[in-house]
């Protein structure tokens, strides 16, 4: 099925916390020399206009990025998120906004490499065009013109099935970031399925996966399942901008699920969740939840910290 289109959610909260996190584990993984891979499942556009077509009629990022513009107050890493979408804006003007690939190529090295999927030809289309544009951009700018080809590979196509034939990456280190539309129950199965795979392939590397926080039962089970997967450790966040609306509809709430996180993505979260409730909350159930673990494989129950 491909009906959705991420222009109508860009910058909206759930794109503020999947993007945070993003680039913090992208971040922690350059902290090391040695070069990295980033791959990208489910990448959409790369970069969304907010002042014209579905972004515009949507108006979502309303209930995200622009709530943070005009703080002056923004912790560190919430700073470093918003810098990355100011620096898009030079004119100040809130024009754009940044998609997961877009984030990969501000915050990767010129010895880190990328690899991004995406399904549907429309979406894929303005990917490749917009990496060309940054292409020439960055040429342009006397900065490097490599910005596809070995560094950046695009391709048009399933990213749960592509992700296979990458790991492990040959560098041994590297994050993935699974964010698919979950409009089909189907894409629940796939990401469990998909993991559980990756995993086997490549034990050591960081997975992140983003989803709803929706009344239907695959959502409610999905953190559990993924709980369970064989990996070194788990964190799971939360972040609820709202109680349910009456009629149901509408996205309040969504979480980020890392497997195998690095050891400062819980405190650096501890300290900015609540920052996030209070400025991205709209009533008294907005709030956070926070949790990790580590999976047992061999015997007993799986332990857990919350
Ligand atoms: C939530 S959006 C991605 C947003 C993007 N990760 C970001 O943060 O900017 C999900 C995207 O996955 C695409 N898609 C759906 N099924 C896919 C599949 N099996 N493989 C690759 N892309 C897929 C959709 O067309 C859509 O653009």
């Amino acid at each position: 099925m491909l009906s959705y289109r991420h222009a109508f959610h860009a910058g909206n909260h759930a794109d503020v916390l999947k993007h945070l996190v993003l680039i913090q584990l992208l971040r922690y993984l350059g902290q090391k020399e040695a070069p990295y891979m980033y791959i990208d499942t489910h990448s959409g556009a790369g970069v969304y206009a907010l002042d014209t077509g579905y972004a515009a009629k949507s108006t979502e990022y309303l209930t995200g990025i622009s709530r943070l513009w005009d703080r002056k107050d923004l912790p560190g890493p919430v700073a470093e998120y918003v810098g990355l979408v100011k620096a898009m804006n030079p004119d100040g003007k809130m024009r754009y906004y940044p998609g997961s690939p877009y984030c990969g190529e501000k915050v990767l090295r010129s010895q880190d490499r990328m690899r991004l999927f995406e399904l549907h030809p429309s979406d894929s289309k303005l990917l490749e065009d917009n990496f060309r544009k940054l292409e020439a951009h960055a040429a342009a700018n006397g900065q490097r013109s490599n910005v596809r080809g070995k560094r950046v590979m695009i391709q048009k196509g399933d990213g749960f099935a592509g992700l296979k034939a990458l790991l492990p990456p040959p560098s041994r280190r590297g994050l993935v970031l699974i964010d698919p539309p979950y409009e089909v129950k189907e894409d629940y199965r796939r990401v469990k399925d998909t993991l559980s795979d990756a995993l086997t392939r490549f034990a050591t590397g960081t997975y992140a996966v983003w989803y709803p926080v929706l009344q239907r039962m695959e959502s409610r089970e999905l953190a559990g399942k993924l709980k369970r997967l064989p990996a070194n450790g788990w964190l799971n966040v939360t972040l609820s901008i709202s109680g349910p609306a009456p009629d149901g509809f509408g996205l309040h709430s969504s979480g980020m699920f890392v497997l195998n996180p690095p050891w400062t993505l819980e405190p650096m979260l501890r300290e900015v969740m609540p920052y996030l409730v209070s400025a991205l909350g709209t009533d008294a159930e907005a709030g956070f939840t926070l949790e990790t673990g580590e999976t047992v494989t061999t015997s007993g129950a799986p332990k857990r910290r919350t």
